[in-house]
């Protein structure tokens, strides 16, 4: 089983008729969705997230079940909703409003019993700084002990930094908890961009490095248009994207990119082999509107 944890948010998107279509997205779902499209079931996906008691939760729980994703450990936090954003697209910018400081998934880690049961016989686990950084101090220690727990056992930890300023009181948070998760990650999937705000790598090269001198087997680094760096185990790889294409709706490029990566992994595949269909599963998500990719990709 592959599980991914994190916040999964109500998006208000701009359709073409000059409305809005409810949609649910957040980087670790997104990855799930993508994983969910590249396993074809050989490994069952389990999405584990809290949300509210109301009907807004009820839908954004049916649209996970219906994507053939495993809903048994989606929490529910009584008198709660879920985050919203909505996007403004103008000028072919697109901008981000978000609600979602009360959101239920700020829960998520609240009882260590119920991250244990969800977690248990997973061969992968999936966070991102995202889902750190929207938990309370106390979510962020449950949290980081059941990924403990998990590896004992035998599962493999996923990480993304995803770093978004505006979910950390600092940027000495958000060094401070992601250089905790990393003695517990695996396989690290960051984006240059994030790394180089918050660690200040020169170059992708130094993502690669200073992530393995911190004991991580697996690291590779995404970096938009530009060739995707990496190192498993022994192996050094450099993978040029085989197409880049004018952006429709960047969002979600990067959790469709590891996602995909995840699955071929779970499957066999070599590292750059499975960089390349991560890349390309990536490219159709940059021309896809909204975070989810389609079936087909
Ligand atoms: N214009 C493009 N054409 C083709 N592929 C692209 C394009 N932009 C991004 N990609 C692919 O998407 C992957 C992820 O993009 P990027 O490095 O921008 O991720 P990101 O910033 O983490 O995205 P996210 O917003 O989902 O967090 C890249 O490694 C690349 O393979
Ligand atoms: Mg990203």
């Amino acid at each position: 089983m592959f599980a991914a944890i994190g916040e999964c948010l109500a998006e208000f998107a701009p359709n073409e008729a000059g409305g809005y279509a409810l949609g649910f997205a957040g980087d670790t779902f997104n990855a799930a969705w993508a994983a969910r499209v590249g396993l074809r079931g050989a490994v069952p996906v389990r999405y584990v997230t809290a949300i509210g008691t109301d009907w807004m939760s009820d839908a954004m729980r049916a649209r996970i079940e219906a994507a053939g994703i495993d809903a048994a450990f989606v929490r529910r936090v009584e008198g709660a909703s879920v985050g919203l954003y909505v996007i403004r697209v103008e000028a072919g910018e697109r901008s981000f409003a978000y609600w979602r400081r009360q959101s239920a998934a700020t829960h998520l880690a609240d009882d260590p019993a119920f991250l244990a049961r969800a977690l248990a016989g997973a061969r992968l686990v999936l966070v991102s700084g995202i889902t750190l950084a929207i938990l309370p101090p106390a979510g962020r220690a449950a949290l980081l002990d059941a990924l403990g727990a998990a590896r004992a056992a035998g599962a493999e930890i996923a990480f993304d930094t995803n770093y978004r300023p505006a979910l950390w009181r600092d940027a000495d948070e958000a060094r401070e908890t992601v250089r905790r998760v990393l003695p517990l990650v695996d396989i690290a999937l960051p984006t240059f961009e994030d790394e180089a705000a918050l660690f200040g790598d020169a170059a992708p090269a130094a993502t690669v490095a200073r992530l393995a001198a911190a004991g991580v087997r697996d690291v590779v680094v995404k970096n938009g248009t530009a060739a995707t760096l990496g190192r498993c185990g022994a192996e050094s790889f450099e993978v040029v994207p085989r197409e880049v294409v004018t952006p429709v709706d960047s969002t979600g490029a990067g959790d469709a990119f590891n996602g995909t990566f995840l699955a071929c992994r779970l499957q066999g595949m070599a590292p750059a082999a499975a960089v390349a269909a991560a890349q390309a599963v990536a490219a159709r998500a940059v021309l896809t509107r909204g975070a989810l990719i389609a079936d087909e990709a």
